[in-house]
Order: C-alpha cells, then sequence, then structure tokens
C-alpha cells in the first residue's frame, strides 16, 4: 500500500478502531473466541467487541495458533486492518545461541548476523512478525541481571552488535522476505545503568555521558533501520523514559531520526503512576502518548482514557493519528495488508525450526563464544587421559540461559553427552549426582571416590539459568558456596583441575581461579553447549573468545569497566604505595580478567606497529599496520585490539577506548599484517558543550591482545 492509502484507511477509523490499534495484548486473550470477559479483560477494560480492534498481540507463536488468530481475527476486524505478532526472540527462537553476552565475547559480527538471521528464520516461519531484539544497553555492573542480554561495555561494540542484530532480523526486503522479522531496538535509554545493579532501579547520568556512550547502540541499530524502539523502565534524569517528552520527541525522533513505532516496556506507562509523575492510569496516557509512545503493551492506561483524554480535549487527535499511521505504515511496511499470514507455515515450521543446519550454526557460535581464562598446561584434555566429569554442570541441560522460551531444555546437548562423543567410555566418570546449591556429605564421597580413579578432574560450576536475565540482580556474585566447597575438597587431591562455568554475568571467580589449573567461561552457550564445550578441552576446536565485560576481582570493584575516566591522582607503578592516591585499601585497581582477555591454545606475538603518520591533519587518514605471529604449532585464532586515548581533552577522557578490532586466523606459524585505518572522525567526543568533535593534540594509539596489554605509540591531530 501507498503512504496516501494509509492514510485514507486512517481517515475511515473510528476512535475507538484507532486507540485499538495502540493496545497490545498478551496471548491468553485471542487463544479462543472471547465470548466471555474474564478478570484481566475487565483490568485491560477489553471486552470481546473491543478486542476485535486491537493492534498487536505479545507472546503468541506457532504458525497454527498464528494462522487461527489471525484468520479469526480478520473477520471479526471492520477494516480488515492484520494483527501485528510480536515476542522476545533474543539469542534464538528454538535454536538456541549462546546468550548475547557470550555470543559478544566472540568479536564476530558476521557470525552474529547469522544468528540474528536463523532466529529471524524460525521465529517467521513460526507466525512472528517483530522480535523485542536487539537489546543495545551499555552494561558495567554485574551485579545487574540482564547484563547477560547486552554485548557488554564498550559503546563501539555495541554499535556494531546491534547493526549485526538489525541487519540479521530484518535482512535487505522486509516487505518480500517472509523470513525476516522488524527488530526492536531497547530499552531506550539507559536501562542497563541501574543504580547499584538493582533491576528497575534509578538511572543517574549527566546528558554528556548519556550522549556520549549510552545513546550510540541505539542509534546504530536506528541507522541499520530497526522498525521499533522499545521504552526503559527507569527515569532518565528524574523523568521515567515511557512518559519523557525531551528524551522522546528531542532526542530519539528529532535528532536521531527515528521515525518508526515506539512501544513501551512491558506494563510501563503504567509504572507511571507508582513513579509518581502521573496520578492515575489517565495521566499516565496522557504522558505517554504526549511522549510519542504508539503502542502500550500490557497497561490499560491507553484503552482505558485515550478516548476520554481525546473527546475532553486533554489531548490532542493528531497525536493519536501519528501514533496510528506509524503503526499502519509498519503493518504495511512487514507487507501484512497483503499477507496477513506472512511467513506462517505449518509445514515448514515442522522442518526447518531446530534444523539440523540451525544446530550445527549453534554449535558454531558456542564455540567462539566461550573464553579460555587460565591455562596451565592442562587443556586442552588427551583421550588418553581418564576424565572424572564432575559438579553439577556435568549432565545439566539448563544451559540455554534466560529468554529462550521456545528452546527446550531437553534437547540442549549437556557437556557429559559432548564429552561422550569424544572419549572412550572407559575414560569418561561422569558424577550425576551434584546440585547448584547444596553439597551433601554423600554427595562428595561420590564425586571424590570418581576423582580418585581420574588423571584429570573436570568441574562443571555455574549459575542455573534463572540468576541471570530480568529481575535477577545480585549483591553476591560468586559462585554458590557449596559449588566452592566441592571445588576447595577436590583440590585436595593435588589433580589437574578444569574449572569449567555456565553463568550469565562477569562472576567473582577470585577464588576459582587460585584453585584451578584451568578456567573455561562458557556463559549459557545454548543449545548446542555440550558439544561445543568438549570439543574445546578436547582441543578439536581452538579457543578463540575474549570478554567484552571486566570480570572483578571482588563485588567491592563493581562497577567496574576498562574505559574508565582519569582522576587527578590515578595510581601507577611508580605511586603505588602512596596513600593518596586513587585505588583500594584493600584490593588492587585492576580487574581479575580484563576487558578483551581471552587464552589460545595457540601463541601470538606482535611486533612493533607501524603508523603511516605521527601527525594527523583533518583530511587524512592514519594508517596502523601490526604484524601477528602464531608461535605455536596450532592453527588458532586470535582477536587483535586497537585502542585509543585522547591526552588533553576538553574534559576528562577515558584511559583507552577501543577503536578497532580484527579477528585473524593463523596457521601454525604464520605471520599476518593487520592493518588499520583511523580519521580524525574517531577522535571525537562529546564536549561539555554537547557537541561532538575533537580535540587537536596528542593521541596514543594502543594495539594489543586484550585492553590491559598493548603496545602504545602516540601521534598529534593538527
Ligand atoms: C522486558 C522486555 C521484554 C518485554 C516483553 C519486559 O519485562 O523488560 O525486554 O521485551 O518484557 O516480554
Amino acid at each position: 500500500m501507498e503512504e496516501m492509502q494509509l492514510k485514507q484507511l486512517l481517515k475511515k477509523m473510528t476512535l475507538e478502531e484507532k486507540i485499538g490499534q495502540t493496545i497490545q495484548l498478551s496471548g491468553e486473550f485471542f487463544i479462543s473466541e472471547a465470548s466471555e470477559i474474564t478478570g484481566p479483560m475487565t483490568e485491560m477494560h477489553i471486552d470481546a467487541e473491543r478486542l476485535k480492534g486491537v493492534g498487536s498481540v505479545l507472546g503468541v507463536s506457532g504458525a497454527t495458533a498464528v494462522i487461527d488468530i489471525q484468520t479469526r481475527h480478520l473477520k471479526n476486524n471492520r477494516l480488515g486492518i492484520p494483527l501485528l505478532f510480536m515476542a522476545d526472540v533474543i539469542h534464538g527462537y528454538q535454536t538456541i545461541f549462546p546468550i548475547p553476552l557470550g555470543l559478544a565475547s566472540s568479536w564476530n559480527l558476521v557470525l552474529a548476523e547469522q544468528t540474528a538471521e536463523i532466529a529471524a528464520r524460525e521465529a517467521a516461519v513460526a507466525g512472528l512478525h517483530v522480535t523485542f531484539s536487539p537489546m543495545a544497553d551499555l552494561v558495567r555492573d554485574a551485579r545487574w541481571g540482564r547484563v547477560m542480554e547486552a554485548t557488554g561495555e564498550d559503546a563501539y561494540l555495541n554499535a556494531l552488535y546491534a547493526r549485526a542484530f538489525v541487519r540479521g532480523y530484518q535482512g535487505q526486503d522486509l516487505l518480500n522476505d517472509t523470513t525476516k522479522v522488524a527488530a526492536c531496538v531497547k530499552h531506550f535509554a539507559a536501562y542497563g545503568a541501574p543504580i547499584a545493579g538493582r533491576e528497575y532501579n534509578t538511572v543517574n547520568m549527566s546528558e554528556r555521558q548519556l550522549r556520549e556512550l549510552y545513546l550510540s547502540a541505539y542509534q546504530a541499530a536506528i541507522d541499520e533501520g530497526s522498525k521499533l524502539v522499545m521504552t526503559a523502565f527507569n527515569t532518565v534524569d528524574g523523568v521515567p523514559a515511557t512518559g519523557n517528552k525531551w528524551l522522546m520527541n528531542q532526542v530519539l525522533r528529532e535528532e536521531m531520526k527515528f521515525n518508526g513505532v515506539l512501544i513501551s516496556d512491558w506494563g510501563a506507562i503504567g509504572e507511571l503512576v507508582p513513579h509518581g509523575v502521573a496520578a492515575d492510569l489517565k495521566e499516565a496516557g496522557d504522558l505517554a502518548m504526549n511522549a510519542g509512545v504508539d503502542i502500550e503493551m500490557m497497561s490499560a492506561a491507553y484503552s482505558g482514557h485515550l478516548a476520554e483524554l481525546i473527546t475532553e480535549e486533554t489531548l490532542d487527535l493528531d497525536l493519536l493519528d501519528e501514533a496510528v499511521l506509524r503503526i499502519l505504515m509498519l503493518k504495511n511496511d512487514l507487507g501484512l495488508f497483503e499477507q496477513p499470514l506472512r511467513g506462517a507455515d505449518i509445514q515448514k515450521e515442522k522442518a526447518m525450526i531446530g534444523s539440523q543446519e540451525h544446530r550445527l550454526a549453534a554449535q558454531q557460535a558456542a564455540e567462539q563464544s566461550i573464553v579460555l581464562l587460565k591455562n596451565e598446561g592442562v587443556l586442552p584434555l588427551k583421550v588418553t587421559q581418564k576424565i572424572a566429569l564432575l559438579g553439577p554442570g556435568a549432565t545439566s541441560k539448563d544451559i540455554l540461559g534466560n529468554w529462550s522460551w521456545k528452546g527446550k531444555t531437553e534437547e540442549s546437548v549437556s557437556l557429559a553427552e559432548g564429552l561422550a562423543r569424544c572419549l572412550p567410555r572407559e575414560n569418561l566418570l561422569i558424577d550425576t549426582s551434584t546440585d547448584y546449591f547444596e553439597l551433601s556429605e554423600t554427595q562428595l564421597k561420590t564425586a571424590f571416590k570418581l576423582a580418585e580413579q581420574a588423571d584429570v578432574l573436570v568441574l562443571a560450576l555455574g549459575e542455573t539459568a534463572d540468576m541471570s536475565g530480568e529481575a535477577a540482580s545480585r549483591t553476591n556474585i560468586q559462585l554458590p558456596a557449596s559449588q566452592l566447597h566441592l571445588l576447595t575438597e577436590l583440590k585436595k587431591l593435588n589433580k589437574p583441575l578444569v574449572v569449567t562455568l555456565y553463568n550469565g554475568r562477569p562472576l567473582d571467580l577470585t577464588a576459582v581461579t587460585a584453585k584451578a589449573d584451568a578456567l573455561v567461561e562458557a556463559w549459557f552457550p545454548g543449545s548446542q553447549g555440550g558439544d561445543a564445550l568438549a570439543n574445546i578441552l578436547m582441543g578439536q576446536v581452538n579457543p578463540s573468545g575474549k570478554l567484552t565485560m571486566s570480570f572483578p576481582r571482588t563485588l567491592g570493584q563493581v562497577p567496574i569497566y576498562y574505559n574508565a575516566d582519569n582522576t587527578g591522582r590515578p595510581l601507577t607503578e611508580a605511586n603505588k604505595d602512596q596513600r593518596y592516591v586513587s585505588k583500594y585499601y584493600d584490593s588492587e585497581n585492576s580487574p581479575l580478567f580484563p576487558f578483551g582477555f581471552g587464552l589460545s591454545y595457540s601463541r601470538f606475538s606482535y611486533k612493533t606497529m607501524q603508523l603511516s603518520t605521527t601527525e594527523l591533519s583533518e583530511t587524512e587518514e592514519l594508517t596502523v599496520r601490526v604484524h601477528v605471529k602464531n608461535d605455536s604449532s596450532i592453527e588458532g585464532t586470535e582477536i587483535v585490539q586497537l585502542y585509543l586515548r585522547d591526552k588533553v581533552g576538553e574534559v576528562v577522557r577515558p584511559v583507552k577506548e577501543l577503536k578497532r578490532f580484527e579477528r585473524v586466523t593463523l596457521s601454525a606459524g604464520e605471520e599476518q599484517e593487520v592493518c588499520f585505518t583511523l580519521q580524525e572522525k574517531d577522535l571525537r567526543y562529546v564536549h561539555s558543550d554537547l557537541t561532538k568533535r575533537s580535540d587537536k593534540g596528542m593521541f596514543d594509539i594502543m594495539v594489543g591482545t586484550s585492553s590491559d596489554t598493548t603496545q602504545l605509540q602516540t601521534i598529534t591531530l593538527l
């Protein structure tokens, strides 16, 4: 349809029909022919008649259900306006990929795009039109459970990932390619910075910081064409995002040039009341509509009060018309007026969802997400070794991670199953008895018995999936005490000890690292997790992942991130024994494992970098070349990272900022030149007057294997 036709359609709509489009309801409202008014319907001001005009559905999928609901809806809807089906497809639909924080550790944008493409393919065939992804929130606080849904603490990397996910979901031709779904970048804005990591807590930061660090990944998703944006639950400078006119009208729509559909987060319009910026739902609806929120997800401000607000002329009808037009345009962009069932296909759904091809992709993604944190010559394991596989993660299938509602835990591959594929039966002793939170004397004895017979111990530890994700903030980010106890006891056997981890956030691993000879961070690796982890442990795959969020030595350091601002009293090697410098009395400043860190079974060395110039003009390009060599006898992949530091800024600059990186695969003994280019625009940042520009003067260029180990040269911007 042309925009003109959509406008004509809008003209034909009654006020009630317009309001209907702004309402999103969860699946329970649609499951059967609505003949009686149930409790939730009354609360949402919905009756059988109103249901006919509702605009979108949340959390229903499966081709059969979607076809049924849409077909019934179109029979009932006076103007034949189809429903939109939306859901959270976060790291896979049924084939589950590693959690985003894990996937991010691959530093592989092509891979990220492929996972989103497969997720879209499965979601679309199951009838979905929109996924509430990517989450582009920048995160620095490991206490917050939703760091698992983010790609880490770096604005540049987050922006690249946000783009890759949007590309993967939406493809090049959303209108005609029914294997794609529309993306919804979230949670606008700054949801990743709740004070003290407590879920839904206040966010408080300067506008300068918001603009410099937090907005860029949402902007990237918008530039890539993300059709929707979701509001955040939190406040932005005191005003809840969902009713924040400045944030939504000026920043999002005007400056960031977003012209798609803005949807509230679940119940977030209603939450303007407990937030204390609206006296009741009516005021809440008024605030949100004035902030340009087009769709209300699961609260009853629009359904209950928009009509009244408009008839009494508190609210301008034009605002509602604009919102409805944007919703109709989204439906049109998805081709729903012509093909209301879009990709939903019962036959294809059976054949394609969870296919071998998709599972293989999930395995590769998991392999590239795994980060080797320590290895004192124990890994890779050998098939000739007798291995005791112990700990709660040994046989666990709870490895999909949060936000995998369609994933089938029972079909995920456990580590025990993965290792069994690689090892002769007699060389694998599996303990099936341990639990994530308790360790009885009997369980300990069983573990010991197996451990005593083995050459190497593999202890699979971690969090259960529900310990991270939404509403899973933690004030203790160590492993449960029973697991630490098991580790301490097994250590007494003095056998080579490998610890593997399933978890959704950076943990305090200080005690674990001290005891383990090797430490492998597997995150929640998804459907094929056990196969991927086994391949890494056995050396069939060489680990290549690197962290995108710092791991603290102790919780007291959190929030800890590599790109911190310098202080007036920075800690240095020379002043480290002085008291009045910026440091802790009882801990080092540095993290246990820094951003960008991860080991390989190969050994890489870096030659001195070569710069094309040390004096850069505004129109020139700086080329940074560095030779990286694989000094080992096995092929491996290194992620070469380039950081920058603005030595003298108008405002204080971070000690390091990631500017470029590249994944390079080098065969045994191979050397390759990696070449990065930078321009003046890469040196810009948000100044105190909120404009983005660069400062003339000196910049350190650093290249290396992590944010911690880098060689340095200085250039001057003329
Ligand atoms: C979450 C969103 C999610 C929505 C819909 C909310 O609780 O914050 O990220 O998309 O629910 O399921």
